[in-house]
């Protein structure tokens, strides 16, 4: 299928912060083993970031990387879009905070929130944006800092998650691996299924909603396993069936890293065999908007891409919201 024109993506960065937190460190602090761990996620360790580490700095560093990888100055930016569950407050937005500290020209900045599906809702959109003909360079960024939302008085929840952040530079036109489409659903109707209850116009901060936890993420990780492996093989095949691709003609998928039994199952229910998907869950865990990113920016530099490859990256998250994006790399 032809279209309209794509961005293309000219440049990727990543940063993790430096603290690194195996199953044996956590285990001393939760009642949990490295081996449930390890056999029910696939997860060995994670990062966080230090106290005073906030969301806007992991998504500067990685920020940082993109541009110099795409060899783009922040003056060139003139439209940032910040993809995060744990933006450093909740206004003004992490993306105005992230231009101030990069020194981006006083262009259009906003957060976006679709969970661990937020980076790859955030490339269409900043690709619709770019197509509109009104903005020429956009900043996108997946970043988070869960460990400021895990509750370390619930085993099953807090094993699960990390801090990170990847960015990417997209362009109208120039050198990079082309956007080739983008397929983003969501559907409401349970929100209950993973969420972070207190904190907003329904529940405001109090001395019960502290009391009672409802500041941390809450998760019925069973009913999300099974949705997750759902959502996103339909997801993949509606956008490959959309562009005409077959799905053998996937050289990669970079599926969102959660749990790699969820990968295992989803490679089993597309037909695409293990090997051509990207993994780093075992070293980051599930950093939810900064997965995609931080699996393509170590996917993209290694050897096992090659230019014309075609690369599906596909997602899932709170909301339930669902993203799959092809890239011709
Ligand atoms: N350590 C040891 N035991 C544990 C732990 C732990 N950390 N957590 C749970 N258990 C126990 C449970 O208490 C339960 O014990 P019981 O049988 O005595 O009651 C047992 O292990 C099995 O628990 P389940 O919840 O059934 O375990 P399951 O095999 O489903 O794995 C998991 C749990 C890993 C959470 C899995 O359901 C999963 O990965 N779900 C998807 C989660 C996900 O991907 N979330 C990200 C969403 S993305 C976003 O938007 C943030």
């Amino acid at each position: 299928m032809s279209g309209s024109p794509r961005s293309i993506l000219r440049g990727i960065g990543s940063y993790v912060p430096e603290r690194k937190v195996d199953n044996q460190e956590l285990s001393e602090k939760v009642d949990t083993s490295d081996e449930w761990i390890r056999t029910r996620t696939g997860i060995k360790e994670r990062r966080f970031a230090a106290k005073n580490e906030n969301t806007s700095d992991l998504a500067l560093e990685a920020s940082r990387r993109a541009l110099d990888d795409a060899g783009v100055s922040p003056e060139k930016i003139d439209l940032v879009v910040v993809a995060t569950i744990t933006p450093d407050m909740a206004f003004p937005s992490t993306a105005c905070l992230l231009q101030h500290k990069l020194g981006i020209p006083k262009v259009a900045c906003f957060d976006l929130e679709a969970a661990c599906s937020g980076f790859l809702y955030a490339l269409d959109v900043a690709d619709g944006m770019l197509s509109s003909g009104r903005y020429e360079c956009a900043l996108v960024v997946g970043a988070e800092k869960l460990s400021s939302i895990m509750d370390w008085e619930d085993r099953t929840t807090c094993v699960l998650f990390g801090d990170g952040a990847g960015a990417a530079v997209l362009t109208k036109e120039g050198e990079g691996a082309e956007m080739i489409g983008f397929q983003c659903g969501a559907d409401g109707s349970n929100p209950s299924l993973l969420h972070q209850p207190a904190g907003g116009s329904m529940q405001p901060a109090s001395q019960e909603t502290v009391d009672s936890r409802g500041h941390f993420l809450k998760m019925n990780g069973r009913e999300i396993f099974k949705s997750a492996v759902r959502v996103m093989e339909r997801a993949a095949i509606e956008l490959l069936e959309k562009h005409g691709f077959d799905k053998n003609e996937v050289d990669h998928v970079i599926p969102h890293q959660a749990n790699a039994r969820i990968v295992e199952s989803l490679s089993q229910r597309l037909e695409i065999p293990l090997d051509r998907f990207y993994c780093n869950l075992h070293k980051f865990g599930n950093t939810s908007a900064a997965s995609i990113p931080l699996a393509l920016d170590e996917a993209y530099k290694s050897e096992t891409f090659k230019k014309g490859d075609l690369g599906l990256l596909v997602a899932f998250g709170a909301g339930l919201t669902w993203s799959a994006t092809l890239v011709r790399f």
